[in-house]
């Protein structure tokens, strides 16, 4: 058997993500990045779209942006300590960091009271967010309350239709009207960091789970549709067309160049010495100038799950399946220890035919949140699927280390409240 310690073999229960939705392998991204993220190396963020942009980003050092949001619902557990984690580590290499609190997308598709999602979005999201690392410079906000949130997903649904939406999300004729507005909503968090107010174009990440893809989708797809122009490399030149532009502005266009062009009724084709990444950065200039937005469209990445503690997923009606950010220490251990590994059932068929790292829910925990160093993961992996382990061994491991976690990060957010003041988040006073 092939030695992983990072649980590839799961991975592959993605492959129909890769194949079927164009979803590319995160682990060619690895050797490029100087300095890859935890979740990355060890396989958790598996997948990805458009990243290349991001990498080269963080490589000379070039404007990015990183944004992702969270939904208000409930208790923030280990899962999303992962999206933040991503988000903090973006900043970290440089980007521009933007977090929704989705408040509108937990209010029409949740049902729960805007009193909620408010006393939730601070209490349980931006508190960890912040315990965790995310630094003031980042943009925080209340979908609801940023005006420009409102003017950009209104404006995005000049370009969406009620089809579309219908072959992205499966639609029903019963669906309310307020939840596509929050998925427009979630394309407008997407496209947000773009604005001229924040920079104009840039590239952006988007990390999130592989369920969140149909809103990348959607929102890589409206980027497109906003745009005024679009650049093509030709065999022997580059290709701009217009899209409902009048041949005036492609006359404009042409003066911007200093080469050998080519106007047609919609197109204007340039012989000359610019490169792709050129010609795309003058005409995004040249459509902002006319009044557009130029977006460029946005990459993503995704991680795996973790396996919920009672085996099975993690579920937010199944308090023993996961450990909460917030939780007592002792509780949280004491989850560990009842959770469902990858053990066998007696000691003498562990030893002799070893354990099931990639069906074990410790393992995971280890894996994903509470083991540093690689290293010793990756022993972890070796002694169990050996024979050499005992599941009591990991899970005391386990216990200790999340024990000594919470109490940190519980510490952290009591520290993370008194400094609140000098985050500005939109919609909180
Ligand atoms: N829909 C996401 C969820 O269910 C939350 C979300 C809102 C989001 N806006 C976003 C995620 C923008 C990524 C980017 O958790
Ligand atoms: Fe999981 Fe550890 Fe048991 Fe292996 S020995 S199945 S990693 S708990």
């Amino acid at each position: 058997m092939k030695i992983d310690p990072w649980g590839s073999v799961r991975i592959e229960d993605y492959s129909k993500l890769f194949d079927e939705f164009g979803i590319a392998r995160f682990e060619g991204m690895l050797r490029k990045l100087p300095d890859a993220h935890r979740l990355m190396r060890r396989k958790v963020i598996f997948g990805h779209r458009g990243y290349e942009m991001i990498v080269d980003a963080i490589v000379r050092g070039e404007p990015f942006a990183v944004m992702s949001g969270f939904m208000p619902s409930g208790k923030v557990h280990l899962g999303g300590k992962m999206v933040m984690e991503e988000i903090i580590y973006h900043q970290q290499m440089g980007g521009d960091a933007f977090v929704a609190i989705a408040d509108m997308e937990a209010h029409s598709v949740r049902g729960i009271s805007w009193r909620d999602c408010e006393r939730l979005g601070v209490e349980e999201y931006i508190l960890s967010l912040i315990a965790l690392g995310f630094k003031p410079e980042g943009h925080i906000y209340f979908q609801s309350k940023s005006r420009t949130i409102q003017d950009l997903l209104f404006e995005l649904g000049c370009g969406v239709n009620f089809t579309e939406l219908s072959a992205i999300y499966g639609l029903k004729s019963d669906t309310k009207i307020s939840h596509l507005t929050s998925v427009l909503a979630q394309s407008a968090d997407i496209l947000q960091p773009q604005l001229e107010e924040f920079g104009g174009p840039k590239p952006t990440v988007i990390p999130v789970g592989a369920d969140q893809d149909p809103h990348i989708r959607l929102a890589r797809d409206v980027a497109n549709r906003m745009r005024m122009f679009f650049v093509e490399a030709r065999e022997g030149y580059i290709s701009i067309r217009g899209k409902d532009i009048d041949k005036k502005m492609l006359e404009k266009l042409e003066q911007m160049f200093d080469c050998k062009s080519k106007l047609y009724e919609a197109h204007l084709d340039l012989y000359g010495d610019y490169t792709l990444d050129e010609v795309d950065r003058i005409v995004r200039e040249f459509e902002i100038k006319l009044g557009g937005y130029g977006f460029i469209p946005p990459a993503s990445t995704y991680h795996r799950f973790m396996s919920g503690l009672t085996g099975g997923k993690m579920s937010s009606s199944i308090p023993e399946s996961f450990i909460a950010l917030t939780e007592p220490p002792e509780s949280a251990a004491r989850k560990v220890m009842r959770a469902k590994t990858g053990g066998r059932v007696t000691l003498k068929e562990q030893q002799e035919l070893g354990g099931i790292p990639e069906d074990c829910s410790v393992y995971d925990l280890l894996l994903f949140h509470l083991v540093e160093d690689d290293h010793e993961v990756e022993e972890i992996y070796r002694e169990c699927v050996n024979g050499k382990r005992s599941c009591g061994t990991c899970k005391k491991l386990a216990a200790e280390l999340i024990t000594g976690f919470l109490k940190d990060h519980q510490d952290r957010r009591e520290d993370a409240r008194l400094r609140l003041k000098e985050y500005e988040v939109v919609g909180v006073i």
